[in-house]
């Protein structure tokens, strides 16, 4: 097969954005977990398939943090970039803000690591593009990434009977 030519970072960089209403609302009036990490894989899968150019799937998120709340009419804004592509998973970062769009004001609320993986027509894991890095600060989270994807393969959980 021949080689996938590499993809810079920029290629793939994401960002969605969504205005929260009264239905995103949790008990306390902000907005919920779940409507935030829903945001987060949507950017994610973006960015996976901008860079990838197949259908991807999500395997994992982690650093679920939510740093601040976000509150009801808030402009939720998620970021995405590629950290590291292996062989057919990509680490993406995103990092999530809410704007006040009556103040302008910015908040850092989230910043969290999603693994997606490109799989082929039969469902499994199927090649994607080397990522092709171009400034310091790429360098630096492809090489912190490319230990966390090490990391994980050796502990990696397996489905148990049902
Ligand atoms: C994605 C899927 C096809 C991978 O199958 P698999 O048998 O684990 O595949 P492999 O062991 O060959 O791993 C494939 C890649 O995924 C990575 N990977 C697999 N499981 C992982 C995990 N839990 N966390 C992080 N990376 C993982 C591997 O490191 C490997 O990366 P590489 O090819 O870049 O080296 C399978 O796990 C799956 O279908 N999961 C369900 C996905 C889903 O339904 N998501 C929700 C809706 S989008």
């Amino acid at each position: 097969m021949p080689e996938l030519k590499p993809k810079p970072v920029r290629a793939s960089l994401t960002q969605i954005s969504d205005l929260t209403s009264p239905v995103n609302a949790n008990i306390n009036g902000s907005v919920f977990g779940g409507v935030i990490l829903a945001i987060v894989d949507k950017a994610a899968a973006v960015c996976a398939m901008r860079h990838a150019e197949k259908p991807c799937v999500t395997v994992a998120m982690e650093r679920v943090e939510f740093l601040v709340p976000i509150y009801i009419g808030d402009y939720i804004i998620a970021e995405a970039h590629i950290n590291f592509a292996g062989k057919s998973s990509m680490e993406v970062g995103v990092e999530v803000y809410a704007e006040n769009l009556s103040s302008g004001t910015r908040r850092h609320t989230n910043s969290c690591l999603v693994t997606m993986v490109a799989v082929g027509p039969d469902g499994r894991p199927t090649a994607i593009p080397p990522l092709s890095i171009e400034t310091p600060e790429e360098k630096t989270r492809f090489e912190e990434a490319r230990a966390r994807h090490q990391n994980r393969r050796a502990q990696k959980i397996k489905p148990h009977e049902a």
